[in-house]
This record gives structure tokens, sequence and C-alpha cells, in this order.
């Protein structure tokens, strides 16, 4: 195959980590980029090497005037869906940040462009690359936890951190705010652990506790603008999925407490913390805790060369994206169960089940 030929839709911070990646393959070319700010774009192609010709002000028309045979869409969450879509109905193939949209309904369009077109579809969780998510997988699998009866599901929280772009901030380009900016790893590494178990019902609580109050204290996070503050700062939910397993998923961007500790799963056998992995067990007549040294590797290098890799045979995603539907079905019953104070049923489409 000749060079792969990659094009950027939405030339902001995240575009630069995957540019950066991109340039360390040989046989990648970055050919063209798109944002709606002319400047953003310009200096984004200056920076990497596009040439001129190569950018543009309307992805559609880079779409429709460059020969791709990729696209990494690097824009805010809810213009995820769009670029997405018309990537794969042109041929090309798309690597999508996360979180996959800003709906279950998109994310299922998006699946059902990518199954029309034969092309790949990858959500960009390079966490899916991190040796302890991996272990902790393989250990799940090989039933030395037992049966699996209960997870905590979260990244840790922040004190303070609400991120100060428009893009997280701002309910039309974010769609929703901390759940689906770092709710959405909590999710999908856990989901990944565990082996993508079935969610059943939902009962769920968001926050916008912080967020909107302009003499809130900012130390060690960003500025933010609370007049411009249009989502959720705080979730805590209760997912019960097939088999009786239980899961709490809690995240905040901003909050009066240190922390929320860290992802755990129990299983009548042991249970096993991440970050760092430890393992919890009773052996030889002890209670034995296992921490594991695994390498050092760079996950963002990892998801660019596994989709460019992916791109070169023609398939199949390196992440299957029937999993992050799915994710982004647990999302959607997330809010739906916030806005009505109850339970409600996760409702998934035909194409994730079987
Ligand atoms: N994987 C990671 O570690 C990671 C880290 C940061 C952000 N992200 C994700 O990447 C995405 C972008 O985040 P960011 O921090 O780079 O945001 P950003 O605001 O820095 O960049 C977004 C860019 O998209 C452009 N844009 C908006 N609408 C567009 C359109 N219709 N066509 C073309 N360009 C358009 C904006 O002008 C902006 O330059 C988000 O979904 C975010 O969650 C992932």
């Amino acid at each position: 195959m000749a060079k792969v030929k990659i094009g950027i839709i939405g030339a902001g911070g995240i575009a630069n980590n995957h540019a950066h990646y991109y340039r360390q393959i040989t046989d990648v070319e970055l050919v063209a980029v798109a944002d709606i700010v002319e400047e953003r774009a310009v200096s984004f192609a200056q920076r990497w090497g596009i040439p001129p010709e190569g950018v543009f002000t309307d992805y559609i028309k880079m779409l429709d005037s460059v020969e791709l045979d990729a696209v990494s869409v690097c824009t805010p969450h809810a213009v995820h869906a769009k670029p997405t879509i018309e990537a794969l109905k042109r041929g090309v193939h798309a690597l999508v940040e996360k979180p996959m949209a800003s709906s279950g309904a998109e994310a299922l369009e998006m699946l059902r462009a990518a199954k029309a077109s034969g092309k790949i579809l990858m959500v960009g969780f390079q966490t899916r690359w991190s040796p302890e998510l991996g272990a902790a997988r393989k250990i799940v699998a090989s039933g030395a936890l037992g049966r699996i009866y209960y997870a905590e599901a979260t990244l840790g929280g922040r004190r303070r951190g609400i991120p100060g772009s428009p893009t997280f901030v701002k309910r039309e380009l974010a769609g929703g705010g901390v759940l689906l900016d770092l709710g959405c790893y909590a999710i999908d590494n856990l989901m990944f652990v565990l082996g993508h178990p079935r969610p059943l019902t939902i009962s769920a609580t968001v926050e916008a506790a912080i967020g909107k109050q302009r003499e809130a204290v900012v130390e060690g996070g960003w500025p933010w603008n609370p007049e411009e503050f249009e989502v959720e700062d705080f979730v805590a939910a209760f997912i019960r999925f097939e088999g009786g397993l239980t899961m709490v998923l809690k995240e905040s961007w901003a909050m009066h407490a240190d922390a929320l500790g860290s992802s755990f799963i129990l299983g009548t056998k042991g249970g096993l913390r991440l970050s760092p992995l430890e393992v919890y067990r009773d052996e030889w007549g002890y209670m034995t805790n296992t921490t594991l040294k695994l390498p050092q590797v760079d996950i963002y290098r990892e998801r660019i060369r596994s989709f460019v890799e992916a791109v070169k045979r023609g398939g199949p995603s390196p992440i299957d994206p029937r999993e992050i539907v799915v994710e982004m079905f647990i999302i959607d019953a997330i809010y739906e169960s916030a806005r009505k104070g109850r339970e409600v049923e996760v409702k998934l489409p035909s194409e994730v089940l079987g």
C-alpha cells in the first residue's frame, strides 16, 4: 500500500497529539486539516507539515476534494457523529475521539454508517492499551477472583478541575459534562476489564454543584467561566447488570473533597483495585495483596499505531464500536434517570445485542 493519507477534523488541543503520533509512522502522510476557525487550521497545517491546499474550514469540502484513507475526528463531543458519518459514507476510515458521541442515538447512527461502508470506526480510548487494564481483564477472565458481584468505576474525581474551554461546558458543543468527558473512561475501563456485561437498569443523579458559582475558588485547576457553564460537574450512578453484578459510577470535575477513591472489583474469591493494580486474595492461609510490576507503554502512541495498522489491513477496528455504543446507551440512561428521579431501563438496540 502507498502511504496512508490522513485528514484531521478539528484542529484543537488533542488533534496535536494525533498529529504527533501519526508523524512518527514513516508510511503515514498528514495531507489535510479542517477547522471552522481558519487560523487554527492554518497554524496546525504549518506545525505539522500539511500543504496549504490541504487546509479547510469545512470538513465536507475536505472530504470531497482530498483523497484520504482515514480521518481523525477531534471536534467537540456533539460534533463527533456528523463528520464521522460523512467520512464513512465516502469510504474513509474514522478514528473518533472519546466520548463516541453525545448520545446513544448518534453513536448508533455512526455504527450503522460503519456497517454500511465496511470501513473502520474506532473510538479513541487510548486506555485500552493500558497494561494495567489488560492485566486486570486477564485476571478477571481467568476466574481467579470467582464470581464478580460488585464494582466501582471512577477516575478519582477532581477537587477543582473544570475544563476552561466551551468545548466541554457549553451544552450545544459538549452535549453533557463530566459524565461524557471523564465518566466515559471510567465506564469503558471497567466494561473492558469485566468483559462487557449487559447493563439492565440504572438509578443516577447529576449535579451542577460548583460550575455555576462565581465565587468558587480555583486552585490547581483551570479557570472557567461560570456564565458559560451549562452541564453537570458531578455524577453518581448505580447500575445493575445481567448475572447479578452491580456497579457504582462516580465522577467529579469539582467538589469539596480531595478524591472519590479509585476503581475496584469485588469477587467471591478475590478482588482488585486499579491505579495502581493490586490484587487481593486468600492464599496459603493468608490474606495476600499482590502488586503487579507492568511494563510502561505510551498508550497514545499505541492507539495511533493500532489504528494505522488496522487501516492498512482494511479492518477490523482494534476496538469493537458496538461495545462503545452500549456504553453510550448507559450514559443516556444515566441522564434519563437523573432527569426522571428514578430507576430506568437501559434499552439497547438490536445491533449491539447477541
Ligand atoms: N483522548 C484524550 O486523551 C483526549 C484529551 C483531550 C480531549 N479529548 C477529546 O477530543 C475532543 C476535542 O477536545 P479538545 O480538547 O481538542 O478541544 P478543542 O476545543 O481544543 O478543539 C476542538 C476543535 O474543533 C473545532 N471544531 C468545532 N466544530 C467544528 C466543525 N464543525 N468542523 C471542524 N472543526 C470544528 C474547534 O474550532 C476546535 O479547534 C473532545 O471530544 C475531547 O473529549 C480527548
